[in-house]
């Protein structure tokens, strides 16, 4: 069928042509904006969830949602090499001058720039990498002190408080939040603790790759306390039918029944690979309806596709005994593995293991859901892993 009409879009962050599933995780962010902006305690989301499930779709529709609702918004990816001073710095910078120019009495935004300020320069941010250009003096003691978990706190109440003089609210979406180093987690722990106490009016929701497990003592008990953390799953099975019939259905195109089912199959319900899937057997389909054997005959340049691009690239980046690590792991099936068994697999001491096993994690190839555990956050990279290195 026309390669032109297809509707699905397998890539990251980009919006799919059916938003399925997620209605309760939805209503779930809906109501904890709702909450804050009557002035309600709620716990702030951390959205966490393997590579492909849909984290970053679900970011943006939430932030849509925020708009909607009256939030002023600010959306950042955080980076590993990119402190997240800056990137907050920069983004809040823009929200503070947009609520300066809002009409009203006060001047508290004025007030949280001059804060922003004294925090930009308290950093050491070179000045000519964040130009914040703001013409005011800064507000010296508060925010200012160069230590995070204290300054970020102040900054958001100072925010907040600009918010809430102009009668709206603020939302801060960090994506791929699992980049923010402990001490920035923490800060932004202690932040939400500042805005839970005093019922301000900023919401927090995140998004990334499972970390609470990696969180350490106080900042992890502050964490459950103030925090949700919804696991961002693969698609139930209705579900994945709905994501691939309800796009072609408006082209007056209908899936068999046990095509359905065996693209549910291969994909286990992972929203990437359905669309993957969705976009091939489209293109190999003369015409309606997309039968098994389409499917099938698809399969093959789909899995071809994912094998040199999805899971290809992520493997490119690893050194030799870090792939030794992950074949380790596939070894042992789809996991989690526990660690003294990839250690056993491999003929190698745990202790040993460590530092390749911290590298694969800051490269964000694998997690622990759990003490003493691991798993892929790559959906299906243990089978990928058993095609390019049988034992
Ligand atoms: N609920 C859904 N229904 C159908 N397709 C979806 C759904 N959510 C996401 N997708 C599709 O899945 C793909 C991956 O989505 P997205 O980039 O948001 O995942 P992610 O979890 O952010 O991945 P990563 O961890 O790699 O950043 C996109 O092609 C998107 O269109
Ligand atoms: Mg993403």
């Amino acid at each position: 069928m026309d390669p032109m009409n297809n509707p699905f879009s397998p890539g990251a962050g980009s919006p799919p042509p059916e938003f399925a599933g997620r209605g309760a995780i939805l209503e779930q962010a809906h109501i904890l904006l709702k909450r804050v902006l009557l002035k309600r305690p709620e716990k702030s989301l951390l959205l966490t969830g393997l590579r492909g499930v849909g984290k970053t779709v679900l970011l943006n529709e939430i932030d849509r949602l925020a708009r909607e609702d009256g939030y002023r918004t600010i959306l950042i990816e955080a980076h590993d090499d990119k402190p997240l001073a800056v990137l907050l710095a920069q983004h809040l910078r823009g929200l503070l001058f947009d609520l300066d120019r809002v009409l009203g009495v006060g001047n508290k935004a004025k007030r949280a720039l001059a804060i922003l300020k004294g925090f930009v320069g308290a950093i050491k941010i070179k000045v000519g990498e964040i130009e914040l250009g703001v013409d005011l003096q800064s507000e010296v003691g508060t925010a200012d002190s160069g230590d995070l978990e204290v300054d970020l706190p102040q900054l958001f109440t100072a925010v907040a408080e600009a918010a809430a003089e102009r009668g709206v609210a603020v939302a801060i979406l960090i994506d791929e939040i699992q980049y923010c180093s402990q001490s920035e987690l923490s800060a932004l722990i202690m932040a939400m603790h500042k805005m839970q106490q005093r019922l301000l009016p900023l919401v927090l929701i995140g998004a990334g790759l499972p970390i609470l497990p990696g969180l350490a003592g106080n900042s992890k008990s502050y964490a459950e306390r103030l925090f949700s953390f919804p696991m961002i799953g693969p698609l139930s099975e209705a579900d994945s039918s709905k994501a691939l019939n309800q796009p072609v259905q408006t082209a007056g195109v209908v899936f068999n029944a046990d095509a359905l089912h065996e693209i549910y199959r291969l994909t286990q319900g992972y929203p990437y690979f359905l669309q993957e899937w969705g976009y091939q057997a489209w293109n190999h389909a003369v015409t309606s309806p997309i039968s098994l054997s389409v499917v099938q005959e698809a399969s093959t340049s789909v899995m071809h596709r994912l094998d040199e691009n999805f899971f290809r690239v992520r493997f490119d980046r690893l050194t030799t005994g870090e792939k030794v690590y992950l074949s380790g792991m596939a070894s042992l099936g789809a996991g989690p593995y526990r660690t003294s068994d990839i250690a056993d697999t491999l003929g190698i001491t745990v202790g040993k293991l460590g530092p390749t096993r911290a590298k694969l994690i800051k490269k964000g190839m694998i997690y622990s859901p759990s003490y003493g555990e691991m798993a892929f956050t790559v959906p299906l990279f243990d089978e990928f892993m058993r095609r390019v290195m049988p034992k």
